[in-house]
Protein backbone atom coordinates (compact mmCIF):
# COMPACT_ATOMS: atom_id res chain seq x y z
CA UNK A 1 0.00 0.00 0.00
CA UNK A 2 1.23 3.21 -1.12
CA UNK A 3 2.20 5.63 2.06
CA UNK A 4 -0.15 8.20 0.32
CA UNK A 5 -2.98 6.13 1.90
CA UNK A 6 -1.33 5.79 5.31
CA UNK A 7 -4.31 5.97 7.58
CA UNK A 8 -3.30 7.11 11.46
CA UNK A 9 -4.92 4.74 14.49
CA UNK A 10 -7.75 7.55 14.87
CA UNK A 11 -9.60 6.49 11.92
CA UNK A 12 -13.57 6.65 11.54
CA UNK A 13 -15.06 3.39 13.17
CA UNK A 14 -18.72 2.78 11.96
CA UNK A 15 -21.06 2.14 14.85
CA UNK A 16 -20.37 -1.67 16.04
CA UNK A 17 -17.97 -2.70 13.43
CA UNK A 18 -16.39 -5.79 13.76
CA UNK A 19 -13.72 -7.76 11.32
CA UNK A 20 -14.85 -10.92 10.30
CA UNK A 21 -11.98 -13.06 8.52
CA UNK A 22 -9.98 -9.72 7.72
CA UNK A 23 -13.65 -8.00 6.61
CA UNK A 24 -14.27 -5.08 8.07
CA UNK A 25 -18.05 -4.92 9.20
CA UNK A 26 -21.11 -3.21 10.61
CA UNK A 27 -23.70 -3.99 13.25
CA UNK A 28 -26.30 -3.92 10.70
CA UNK A 29 -24.34 -7.48 9.39
CA UNK A 30 -25.68 -10.23 11.04
CA UNK A 31 -22.51 -11.70 12.66
CA UNK A 32 -24.58 -15.33 13.70
CA UNK A 33 -25.52 -16.16 9.97
CA UNK A 34 -21.18 -15.17 9.45
CA UNK A 35 -20.52 -18.15 11.62
CA UNK A 36 -23.48 -20.52 10.60
CA UNK A 37 -24.13 -19.82 6.92
CA UNK A 38 -26.94 -23.00 7.19
CA UNK A 39 -28.75 -20.37 8.89
CA UNK A 40 -29.64 -18.99 5.20
CA UNK A 41 -31.92 -22.20 3.98
CA UNK A 42 -31.10 -21.52 0.51
CA UNK A 43 -32.98 -22.78 -2.49
CA UNK A 44 -31.20 -24.66 -6.01
CA UNK A 45 -33.88 -22.09 -8.06
CA UNK A 46 -32.66 -18.72 -6.12
CA UNK A 47 -31.16 -16.35 -7.80
CA UNK A 48 -28.28 -13.55 -6.21
CA UNK A 49 -27.42 -10.11 -7.40
CA UNK A 50 -24.55 -9.56 -5.73
CA UNK A 51 -21.81 -6.75 -5.59
CA UNK A 52 -19.80 -4.79 -3.90
CA UNK A 53 -22.17 -1.53 -2.53
CA UNK A 54 -22.61 1.24 -4.69
CA UNK A 55 -22.11 -0.57 -7.83
CA UNK A 56 -25.50 -0.63 -9.45
CA UNK A 57 -27.38 -3.39 -7.10
CA UNK A 58 -30.38 -1.13 -6.53
CA UNK A 59 -30.46 -1.07 -10.50
CA UNK A 60 -29.90 -4.35 -11.16
CA UNK A 61 -32.02 -5.87 -8.98
CA UNK A 62 -35.57 -4.04 -10.00
CA UNK A 63 -34.33 -4.74 -13.73
CA UNK A 64 -34.06 -8.76 -12.61
CA UNK A 65 -37.45 -8.47 -10.58
CA UNK A 66 -39.23 -7.13 -13.48
CA UNK A 67 -37.76 -9.95 -16.30
CA UNK A 68 -39.17 -12.48 -13.36
CA UNK A 69 -41.79 -10.96 -13.45
CA UNK A 70 -42.68 -10.97 -17.50
CA UNK A 71 -42.61 -6.95 -17.17
CA UNK A 72 -45.48 -6.47 -15.24
CA UNK A 73 -44.93 -3.84 -12.32
CA UNK A 74 -47.76 -5.02 -9.96
CA UNK A 75 -45.16 -6.46 -7.39
CA UNK A 76 -42.79 -3.53 -7.98
CA UNK A 77 -45.53 -0.86 -6.99
CA UNK A 78 -46.48 -3.03 -3.66
CA UNK A 79 -43.80 -2.69 -1.48
CA UNK A 80 -40.81 -0.77 -1.13
CA UNK A 81 -37.59 -2.25 -3.02
CA UNK A 82 -35.81 -3.42 0.42
CA UNK A 83 -38.90 -5.06 1.19
CA UNK A 84 -39.10 -7.15 -2.16
CA UNK A 85 -35.83 -8.49 -2.48
CA UNK A 86 -34.34 -9.81 0.64
CA UNK A 87 -30.87 -8.65 1.90
CA UNK A 88 -29.73 -11.76 3.01
CA UNK A 89 -27.04 -10.86 6.05
CA UNK A 90 -28.74 -7.70 6.89
CA UNK A 91 -30.57 -7.49 10.52
CA UNK A 92 -31.05 -4.12 12.18
CA UNK A 93 -33.68 -4.00 15.50
CA UNK A 94 -34.70 -0.63 13.99
CA UNK A 95 -35.93 -2.04 10.12
CA UNK A 96 -37.76 -5.52 11.39
CA UNK A 97 -38.98 -6.28 7.90
CA UNK A 98 -35.70 -6.48 6.56
CA UNK A 99 -34.35 -8.66 8.61
CA UNK A 100 -32.79 -11.29 5.41
CA UNK A 101 -32.92 -14.37 6.87
CA UNK A 102 -36.35 -13.85 7.73
CA UNK A 103 -37.49 -12.42 4.28
CA UNK A 104 -35.67 -14.74 2.27
CA UNK A 105 -38.30 -17.26 4.57
CA UNK A 106 -41.30 -15.58 3.57
CA UNK A 107 -40.59 -15.11 -0.30
CA UNK A 108 -41.61 -17.03 -2.64
CA UNK A 109 -39.57 -19.23 -5.25
CA UNK A 110 -37.69 -18.29 -7.42
CA UNK A 111 -36.71 -16.02 -5.01
CA UNK A 112 -34.62 -12.85 -5.94
CA UNK A 113 -31.97 -11.76 -3.40
CA UNK A 114 -29.25 -9.33 -2.54
CA UNK A 115 -25.69 -9.42 -0.92
CA UNK A 116 -22.95 -7.51 -0.31
CA UNK A 117 -21.01 -10.54 1.25
CA UNK A 118 -17.12 -11.05 -0.42
CA UNK A 119 -16.59 -14.65 -1.85
CA UNK A 120 -15.55 -16.50 1.47
CA UNK A 121 -17.79 -14.56 3.56
CA UNK A 122 -20.54 -16.00 1.34
CA UNK A 123 -22.77 -19.39 2.49
CA UNK A 124 -20.97 -21.20 0.39
CA UNK A 125 -23.66 -23.94 -0.10
CA UNK A 126 -25.45 -21.57 -2.58
CA UNK A 127 -22.12 -22.06 -4.70
CA UNK A 128 -22.61 -25.75 -5.26
CA UNK A 129 -26.59 -25.89 -6.11
CA UNK A 130 -27.09 -24.33 -9.33
CA UNK A 131 -28.25 -21.08 -7.57
CA UNK A 132 -28.25 -18.28 -10.37
CA UNK A 133 -25.94 -14.95 -10.04
CA UNK A 134 -25.86 -12.18 -11.48
CA UNK A 135 -22.56 -10.23 -10.07
CA UNK A 136 -22.36 -6.11 -10.87
CA UNK A 137 -18.92 -4.40 -10.85
CA UNK A 138 -18.48 -0.73 -10.70
CA UNK A 139 -14.86 1.15 -11.50
CA UNK A 140 -13.53 1.51 -7.95
CA UNK A 141 -13.14 5.45 -8.56
CA UNK A 142 -17.07 5.89 -8.67
CA UNK A 143 -17.92 2.96 -6.17
CA UNK A 144 -16.15 5.36 -3.17
CA UNK A 145 -17.38 8.47 -4.72
CA UNK A 146 -20.83 7.07 -4.72
CA UNK A 147 -19.58 5.53 -1.44
CA UNK A 148 -18.53 8.47 0.61
CA UNK A 149 -22.11 10.09 -0.17
CA UNK A 150 -24.10 7.27 1.06
CA UNK A 151 -22.10 7.63 4.88
CA UNK A 152 -23.28 10.71 4.91
CA UNK A 153 -26.71 10.02 3.70
CA UNK A 154 -27.69 7.04 5.79
CA UNK A 155 -26.74 7.73 9.42
CA UNK A 156 -29.16 4.19 11.06
CA UNK A 157 -26.29 2.01 9.28
CA UNK A 158 -22.92 4.48 9.26
CA UNK A 159 -23.29 6.74 11.90
CA UNK A 160 -21.86 10.22 11.96
CA UNK A 161 -18.96 10.09 9.55
CA UNK A 162 -17.73 13.74 9.24
CA UNK A 163 -14.89 13.55 7.30
CA UNK A 164 -13.86 14.70 3.93
CA UNK A 165 -13.61 12.34 0.72
CA UNK A 166 -9.90 12.41 1.27
CA UNK A 167 -10.38 11.03 4.93
CA UNK A 168 -12.72 8.24 3.04
CA UNK A 169 -10.85 7.31 0.49
CA UNK A 170 -8.23 6.51 2.82
CA UNK A 171 -10.30 4.15 4.74
CA UNK A 172 -11.82 2.80 1.30
CA UNK A 173 -8.09 1.95 0.22
CA UNK A 174 -7.56 0.35 3.75
CA UNK A 175 -10.17 -1.53 3.73
CA UNK A 176 -11.67 0.09 6.68
CA UNK A 177 -15.58 0.83 4.97
CA UNK A 178 -18.11 -1.94 5.74
CA UNK A 179 -17.32 -4.95 3.32
CA UNK A 180 -13.74 -4.12 3.58
CA UNK A 181 -11.22 -4.04 0.55
CA UNK A 182 -12.90 -3.55 -2.99
CA UNK A 183 -10.11 -5.25 -4.42
CA UNK A 184 -10.10 -8.21 -2.57
CA UNK A 185 -14.42 -8.35 -3.01
CA UNK A 186 -13.78 -7.76 -6.17
CA UNK A 187 -11.40 -10.26 -7.47
CA UNK A 188 -12.67 -12.57 -5.27
CA UNK A 189 -15.49 -13.24 -6.84
CA UNK A 190 -14.34 -12.08 -10.51
CA UNK A 191 -12.22 -15.49 -9.73
CA UNK A 192 -15.21 -17.32 -9.20
CA UNK A 193 -17.61 -16.03 -11.32
CA UNK A 194 -15.18 -17.13 -14.83
CA UNK A 195 -15.70 -20.36 -15.86
CA UNK A 196 -18.87 -21.07 -13.16
CA UNK A 197 -22.78 -20.06 -14.69
CA UNK A 198 -22.89 -16.35 -13.76
CA UNK A 199 -23.33 -13.53 -15.24
CA UNK A 200 -21.14 -10.40 -15.09
CA UNK A 201 -22.36 -6.71 -15.34
CA UNK A 202 -20.30 -3.62 -15.49
CA UNK A 203 -22.11 -0.46 -14.41
CA UNK A 204 -20.57 1.43 -17.07
CA UNK A 205 -21.66 -1.20 -20.29
CA UNK A 206 -25.44 -0.53 -18.45
CA UNK A 207 -25.24 2.74 -18.56
CA UNK A 208 -23.91 3.11 -22.37
CA UNK A 209 -26.54 0.30 -23.32
CA UNK A 210 -29.18 -0.22 -20.70
CA UNK A 211 -31.32 -2.01 -22.92
CA UNK A 212 -28.18 -4.50 -23.47
CA UNK A 213 -28.25 -4.91 -19.94
CA UNK A 214 -32.07 -6.14 -19.87
CA UNK A 215 -31.02 -8.56 -22.80
CA UNK A 216 -28.78 -10.24 -20.88
CA UNK A 217 -30.13 -10.67 -17.81
CA UNK A 218 -33.65 -11.63 -18.98
CA UNK A 219 -31.23 -14.70 -21.46
CA UNK A 220 -29.30 -15.62 -18.47
CA UNK A 221 -32.64 -16.13 -16.72
CA UNK A 222 -34.66 -18.10 -19.60
CA UNK A 223 -37.38 -15.33 -20.06
CA UNK A 224 -38.38 -14.89 -23.50
CA UNK A 225 -39.87 -11.33 -23.77
CA UNK A 226 -40.54 -9.56 -26.69
CA UNK A 227 -38.92 -6.94 -27.43
CA UNK A 228 -41.85 -4.33 -26.38
CA UNK A 229 -41.35 -6.14 -22.61
CA UNK A 230 -37.37 -5.51 -22.76
CA UNK A 231 -37.99 -1.91 -23.94
CA UNK A 232 -40.72 -1.67 -21.26
CA UNK A 233 -38.34 -2.31 -18.72
CA UNK A 234 -35.52 -1.07 -19.66
CA UNK A 235 -37.31 2.49 -19.25
CA UNK A 236 -39.10 1.65 -16.43
CA UNK A 237 -35.64 1.21 -14.34
CA UNK A 238 -34.11 4.61 -15.97
CA UNK A 239 -32.61 6.53 -13.77
CA UNK A 240 -35.04 9.30 -13.66
CA UNK A 241 -37.80 7.24 -13.31
CA UNK A 242 -36.20 4.79 -10.87
CA UNK A 243 -35.36 7.88 -8.72
CA UNK A 244 -39.24 9.10 -9.16
CA UNK A 245 -40.69 6.44 -7.85
CA UNK A 246 -41.75 5.92 -4.18
CA UNK A 247 -41.13 2.17 -4.36
CA UNK A 248 -37.17 2.62 -4.97
CA UNK A 249 -35.64 5.65 -3.93
CA UNK A 250 -35.53 7.15 -0.35
CA UNK A 251 -34.60 10.04 1.81
CA UNK A 252 -33.05 9.38 5.50
CA UNK A 253 -31.58 13.12 5.50
CA UNK A 254 -33.73 15.82 3.24
CA UNK A 255 -31.92 16.85 0.36
CA UNK A 256 -29.78 12.95 0.34
CA UNK A 257 -31.64 10.19 -1.89
CA UNK A 258 -30.73 7.08 -2.20
CA UNK A 259 -30.35 7.62 -5.91
CA UNK A 260 -27.57 10.31 -6.26
CA UNK A 261 -26.56 11.50 -9.57
CA UNK A 262 -26.33 7.91 -11.91
CA UNK A 263 -23.46 9.22 -13.57
CA UNK A 264 -20.12 7.38 -14.84
CA UNK A 265 -16.86 9.50 -14.15
CA UNK A 266 -18.48 11.78 -11.38
CA UNK A 267 -14.95 10.69 -9.29
CA UNK A 268 -13.31 13.29 -11.37
CA UNK A 269 -14.83 15.88 -9.11
CA UNK A 270 -13.64 14.65 -5.47
CA UNK A 271 -10.33 13.35 -6.45
CA UNK A 272 -7.30 15.56 -6.69
CA UNK A 273 -4.80 14.71 -9.17
CA UNK A 274 -2.32 13.12 -6.59
CA UNK A 275 -5.41 11.32 -5.20
CA UNK A 276 -5.85 10.08 -8.74
CA UNK A 277 -1.86 9.31 -9.19
CA UNK A 278 -1.46 7.46 -6.01
CA UNK A 279 -4.91 5.36 -6.68
CA UNK A 280 -4.10 4.27 -10.13
CA UNK A 281 -0.57 3.02 -8.74
CA UNK A 282 -2.54 0.64 -6.46
CA UNK A 283 -4.93 -0.02 -8.75
CA UNK A 284 -2.42 -1.01 -11.50
CA UNK A 285 -0.33 -3.70 -9.32
CA UNK A 286 -3.72 -5.28 -7.74
CA UNK A 287 -5.88 -5.54 -10.63
CA UNK A 288 -2.51 -6.42 -12.85
CA UNK A 289 -2.98 -10.46 -13.60
CA UNK A 290 -6.84 -9.86 -13.49
CA UNK A 291 -8.05 -9.29 -17.08
CA UNK A 292 -10.67 -6.87 -15.97
CA UNK A 293 -10.48 -3.62 -17.31
CA UNK A 294 -12.98 -0.27 -16.71
CA UNK A 295 -14.05 2.85 -18.53
CA UNK A 296 -13.67 5.66 -15.75
CA UNK A 297 -15.43 8.06 -18.26
P1 LIG B 1 -24.43 7.39 -7.38
O1 LIG B 1 -24.25 7.56 -5.90
O2 LIG B 1 -23.13 7.59 -8.12
O3 LIG B 1 -25.53 8.21 -7.95
P2 LIG B 1 -26.23 0.44 -5.23
O4 LIG B 1 -27.61 0.20 -5.66
O5 LIG B 1 -25.29 -0.68 -5.44
O6 LIG B 1 -26.21 0.99 -3.82
O7 LIG B 1 -25.63 1.59 -6.17
C1 LIG B 1 -26.10 2.90 -6.05
C2 LIG B 1 -25.56 3.71 -7.21
O8 LIG B 1 -26.23 3.31 -8.43
C3 LIG B 1 -25.86 5.18 -7.01
O9 LIG B 1 -24.80 5.89 -7.66
C4 LIG B 1 -27.21 5.30 -7.74
O10 LIG B 1 -27.57 6.60 -8.07
C5 LIG B 1 -26.91 4.44 -8.95
N1 LIG B 1 -28.13 4.01 -9.65
C6 LIG B 1 -29.25 3.45 -9.12
N2 LIG B 1 -30.18 3.23 -10.06
C7 LIG B 1 -29.64 3.65 -11.23
C8 LIG B 1 -30.12 3.69 -12.59
N3 LIG B 1 -31.34 3.27 -12.91
N4 LIG B 1 -29.30 4.18 -13.54
C9 LIG B 1 -28.06 4.62 -13.22
N5 LIG B 1 -27.56 4.61 -11.95
C10 LIG B 1 -28.34 4.13 -10.97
Amino acid sequence: MADFFKLNEEYYRVPGNFTFKDVYLAEFIRKETLERPELFQIKSDDCFVVSYPKSGTTWTLELTQLIMNNGDTTYTESENHFDRMPFIEFKLPKFPKMDGVKAMQIKESPRLLKSHLPIHLFPSQALHMGCKFIFVVRNPKDTVTSYYNFYQAMPSLYGDYKGDFSNYLKLFMNGKVVYGDWFDFTLGWWKYLNGNNALFLKYEDMKKNPRDATVKIAKYLNYDLGDDVIDKITEYCSFAKMKASKFINFEEIKGRPFLRKGATGDWKNYFTVAEDEAFDEVYNERMKDSGLSFDWE
